[in-house]
């Protein structure tokens, strides 16, 4: 089976040793298309580079709410016009990440400072024409207030840690829904009731590599070769076969990025 990674970082240096081994040997090893999302101005430039240099690679820049920390406004203004002039790189399929984290960050006033830099993102995303990449930690209620005034973006929720009850609020205004391998954990109860919620074309599939290892590869350096195992715990919770999750995940997320087929 063919499937499509649609969230891994191979800017992180966790892959510094074999990063062009692993990317190269993607295709033939099951993983049919790879998206790797910038963090900041550098990771994006870097998923760029990735992506010009293997087909199966596309790209996202952003600016994520954890790398906005310790910056000036004036830092953040110039990455966010540099990520802007990224974005008009064919190679370049969404906005992302960006979004809110509220785990990492308690103090009000930053919170507002990523709540402005997600607005910003947004309006970058509509003149672009591209959709986004949302990282929603803690801060599911204010992710909702701001995707709802942007009707035009299209939005995917990756690594999805909200409830089934909010699932169908965001299924109701359009959005994707993306989940890791910590489907296969254990203590997924929570995702696992999200999942049976949500209608297959709605669903992806991603590692978010290097983290987020999925079972029995939990605490390990993730990578792409393991979404696999995401695709067969989707499968066991609807009853049907891991091919068909990997099948429509994979055609979710080309249309969803809109990725002309370099594979079939
Ligand atoms: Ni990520």
């Amino acid at each position: 089976m063919t499937v499509f990674d649609t969230h891994a970082h191979y800017d992180d240096d966790r892959f510094d040793d074999d990063r062009d081994t692993l990317l190269a040997s993607m295709p033939e090893q099951g993983v049919g298309l790879i998206l790797n999302p910038g963090c900041d101005p550098e990771t994006s430039r870097k998923a760029v580079t990735y992506a010009e240099q293997y087909p199966w690679v596309y790209a996202a820049v952003g600016y994520h709410p954890e790398n906005i920390e310790g910056q000036s406004d004036e830092q953040i203004a110039d990455g966010l016009r540099e990520i802007e002039t990224m974005a008009t790189n064919p190679r370049v399929k969404a906005i992302g990440e960006i979004g809110l984290d509220y785990y990492w960050c308690k103090d009000a006033g930053e919170r507002k400072r990523q709540q402005e830099v997600f607005r910003a993102q947004m309006r970058m995303a509509k003149r672009c024409g591209l959709p986004v990449i949302i990282h929603d930690r803690e801060a599911h209620l204010d992710c909702l207030t701001i995707v709802e005034q942007y009707p035009d973006v299209p939005c995917v929720f990756h690594c999805y840690s909200g409830s089934a009850e909010f699932a169908k609020q965001l299924l109701a205004l359009g959005c994707m829904i993306s989940f890791t391998g910590v489907v296969t954990f254990k203590n997924s109860k929570k995702a696992r009731e999200a999942i049976a919620q949500i209608p297959l074309d709605r669903l992806m599939i991603e590692t978010d590599a290097p983290y987020m290892a999925p079972e029995p590869y939990r605490g390990k350096r993730n990578s792409s070769l393991y979404v696999h195992r995401v695709a067969e715990a989707i499968a066991e919770i609807n009853g049907i076969s891991p091919e068909e999750v990997a099948r429509v995940t994979l055609e979710n997320g080309k249309r969803f990025f809109n990725i002309i087929d370099p594979i079939s």
